[in-house]
């Protein structure tokens, strides 16, 4: 048995527009991610999150089901336009709601929320005004936080400002293949020093606003190995680095950018006005951490801003194509604390899509579990050596609206068959609701 330390959490993740549906239910208005969903061949058989889960309408189930499994923390997401459609100014008491009915449905089973506040749901109203490449974005994020901090912070002390700003950033901003479907570097760099700001607000509003509060970011990690021993090939991996981990770390934990990135971003560099980065690092509480892989990537001449492109290895895949490597949530805990010594540490996200499916009812799962078993012994181990980890929460709930991969990626505790919204547990259900249950992992786990 490999024994959690007492009071570690075990929880699920999901975000809003992944699982929510109720698209333009009781006053909510548009998001980016609804108006992007719905231009045609951008998400795999046109799939929306119009309807999703139906987690709206079906969220005492869905408790009711963490609950089932033990669980005693769950992540989530507010959607930003259904508490203020316009992203600023009137709020909409119909959406306020909702996300206290889930909160007090979420404290009756004993069950630790913690609220993401931007999970990549703009209000298309603000993207309509410039959105994240706006500076004043930063003010609206604040007044935002301040308002949720006010509404549910007598009971929601856990609060993680943004999710993967790499992700929403550059997969948004500069690959254009999320909302808003931008691709453009200056506009995709510029965004991320506004998002650095936002959080930085967000912060001071919610310390303002929830007394207790624990507060943190939730940023993607992607430790990157170099293909061989030779220095081109290490410096590369330094680079690509320092473009996909370090420069959205180091902003909110340490308040500067690399140096090493802002050289080789020459003119996309963003524009950074003086006391900015006194602004964007007040002190957080945790550390959010999602991870999924590793990146092994080679010196690149040809890739010109940052010098690298990442290989193929032989390893075993998910379904999302990603390396299965257990080890690198190893690597990536150890150097978060060793490099920026950092606070508590949570894994806001991690987890497997397969080709996940009924026979008879029953959903097993063999490959999630054997995921689930490595990547937890990869923690433990972490802990053991010094990590202060407090918590896993696995990616995801339910089957959900995988982004631009609509509805045919399933990373689930839980199937959802969409056409009839029926859930069911799978093995892999089982499994981590035994795990957390005993607080242990059961013996014969190598990692
Ligand atoms: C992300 C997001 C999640 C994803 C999950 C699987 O990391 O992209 O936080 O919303 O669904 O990571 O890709």
């Amino acid at each position: 048995m490999r024994q959690f330390p007492d009071g570690f959490l075990w929880g699920t993740a999901t975000a809003a527009y992944q699982i929510e549906g109720a698209h333009d239910a009781d006053g909510k208005a548009p998001s980016i991610w609804d108006t992007f969903s719905h231009l045609p061949g951008k998400i795999e058989n046109g799939d929306t999150g119009d309807v999703a889960c139906d987690h709206y309408h079906r969220y005492r189930e869905d408790v009711g089901l963490m609950s089932e499994l033990g669980l005693n923390a769950y992540r989530f997401s507010i959607s930003w336009p259904r508490v203020l459609p316009a992203g600023t100014g009137a709020s909409n008491r119909p959406g306020l709601d909702f996300y206290q009915r889930l909160v007090d449905a979420l404290l009756e089973r004993r069950i630790t929320p913690f609220i993401t506040l931007y999970h990549w749901d703009l209000p298309q109203a603000l993207q309509d005004q410039g959105g994240w490449a706006r500076r004043d974005i930063a003010t609206a994020f604040g007044e935002y936080a301040g308002l949720m901090g006010r509404t549910l912070g007598d009971r929601v002390k856990h609060w993680i400002t943004l999710n993967e700003p790499f992700a929403f950033v550059a997969i948004g901003h500069l690959f254009g293949v999320h909302a808003p479907g931008i691709a453009d570097a200056p506009t995709a760099f510029q965004a991320s020093h506004h998002v650095n700001l936002a959080h930085g607000e967000a912060v001071r509003a919610l310390r303002a606003s929830v007394p207790g509060s624990r507060i943190g970011i939730t940023q993607v990690s992607m430790p990157v190995y170099p293909a061989s021993d030779t220095d081109a090939d290490r410096t590369a991996a330094r680079r690509f680095d320092g473009f996909t981990n370090r420069w959205y770390w180091e902003p909110s934990l340490i308040g500067r950018y690399p140096d090493d990135v802002l050289e080789r971003l020459g003119r996309a560099a963003p524009k950074i006005e003086p006391g900015d980065l006194d602004r964007v690092a007040p002190p957080i509480d945790f550390f959010g951490h999602n991870s999924y892989s590793r990146a092994v990537v080679r010196d690149d001449p040809s890739s010109i801003m940052v010098g690298a492109t990442q290989i193929e290895t032989r390893n075993p895949k998910t379904e999302m194509g990603w390396e299965i490597y257990p080890d690198h949530l190893y690597d990536a805990l150890t150097r978060i604390t060793r490099d920026y010594r950092a606070p508590d540490i949570y894994i806001t996200e991690n987890g497997a899509a397969f080709r996940d499916q009924p026979v008879n009812g029953v959903v097993d799962d063999p490959q999630r579990i054997d995921y689930l078993r490595t990547h937890l012994a990869a923690c433990h181990r972490a802990i053991a050596d010094g990590v202060k980890l407090r918590g896993y929460f696995c990616w995801s709930l339910l089957d959900n609206f995988e982004w631009a991969y609509g509805f045919s990626k399933r990373f689930g505790l839980i199937y959802t068959d969409f056409p009839t919204q029926r859930r069911i547990v799978k093995a892999s259900g089982r499994f981590f609701a035994d795990v957390a249950r005993r607080n242990a992992l059961p013996n014969g786990t190598s990692a």
